[in-house]
């Protein structure tokens, strides 16, 4: 028996859908089904350990783990095993794991037949909070990560919370780092809120930005609060989705949101109350505040240069008086010091 679901609508005119999250939410699968889907694919990874029966013929798509498979070959795979099953424009794109699996198939869906319906069954709770809403979709490059992609909502977003029972502890750690994120988003209460409202919370607040900006002309950017560091710590491989970086993204994100708070009162748009609060929060959730072992300042300010939301300078997303907004032109200056001050604390 399915439990009562909490829906969350995702409104985006003819494109609208509903964010399903409960206990056994993946037995709503086949009741959310485009209505003139006939048959399925199935995109997942091996052991991702949650059965879903999407009531239509299938077909089951594996891919393969970490940021190396987020890749267009992957797309290709899935693309020719698409091909090879008879999927047609009308049937259905079913992703069943992570944001990697969401980001990897959702773009192989908006590229199949020019566009077929995906819809998304988030087994982590990263992507439940958030990669899994929004419809971004996309691969990396050598170059650089999700540098190829498409915007392409699912058709619906499902948030199976017996799918996080088998989820291991860097996995949570990773999701409440997002988690953290929103609380200074405008989501009260969260640190001591039961994990389905808090989910639905973050769904809700996540849904509510998408439908002002779907494409990231401005409010969207928001969403990256605490993420420019998370950022630059990945490329510089002192994190990862996956593997045995020193921070998962989430955990990143949460070094991140204490990084945007003290640059944010460096350049006194906050007080140092609003910075202890960042503290507490990301504290409350059992995540790091502090740099990775082989931080370097010179080469995360090199990293933020080049991060793709820069345009060209130093952009932040920052907490203010007007509440958590994109800041450009930044002085390098005193960011190079607040990242100093981080490495010299986790050091000594
Ligand atoms: N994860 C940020 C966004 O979806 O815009």
């Amino acid at each position: 028996m399915t439990a009562a679901l909490a829906s969350v609508p995702v409104s985006l005119g003819d494109r609208s859908y509903d964010v399903l999250i409960g206990h056994g939410a993946r037995r709503q699968l086949p009741d959310v089904l485009p209505p003139a889907a006939a048959r399925a694919a199935i995109v997942t990874q091996a052991g991702i350990g949650l059965d879903v029966d999407p009531g239509v013929e299938h077909v089951v798509i594996e891919i393969g783990r970490g940021e190396r498979a987020k890749s267009l070959a992957t797309v290709e795979h899935i693309c020719r095993e698409l091909a090879r099953a008879g999927i047609s424009r009308s049937d259905v794109v079913v992703a069943v794991g992570g944001g990697m699996v969401t980001d990897v198939a959702g773009y192989a869906a908006a590229s199949w037949h020019r566009g077929t319906a995906v819809l998304h069954v988030a087994t982590t709770l990263l992507a439940q909070v958030d990669a899994a809403i929004g419809g971004k979709t996309g691969v990396n490059l050598p170059e650089g990560k999700n540098l190829v992609g498409a915007f392409w909502q699912p058709h619906a977003v499902i948030c199976d919370l017996d799918a996080l029972s088998t989820l291991p502890p860097e996995e949570w750690r990773s999701g409440y780092g997002e988690i953290a994120k929103y609380a200074f988003l405008g989501v009260d209460g969260l640190p001591g809120m039961p994990l389905e409202e808090q989910v639905r919370a973050c769904v809700a607040l996540k849904a509510s930005v998408v439908a002002a900006d779907e494409r990231e002309g401005s409010k969207r950017m928001i969403l990256n609060y605490g993420h420019t560091l998370a950022h630059a710590l990945e490329a510089a491989g002192l994190a990862a989705d996956a593997g045995t970086a020193t921070l998962r993204h989430g955990e990143a994100v949460a070094v991140g949101l204490v990084f945007a708070a003290r640059l944010a009162e460096a350049l006194g748009r906050i007080g140092a109350g609003r910075v202890a609060e960042h503290r507490a929060v990301v504290s409350s959730f059992g995540l790091p505040a502090t740099m990775p072992r082989g931080a370097d300042a010179d080469q995360l300010l090199a990293f933020m240069r080049r991060d793709k939301k820069a345009h060209g300078d130093l952009t932040f997303v920052l907490d203010g008086a007007d509440g958590v907004e994109s800041v450009p032109g930044v002085d390098p200056g005193v960011v190079r010091r607040i990242l100093s001050e981080m490495i010299e604390e986790a050091t000594s």
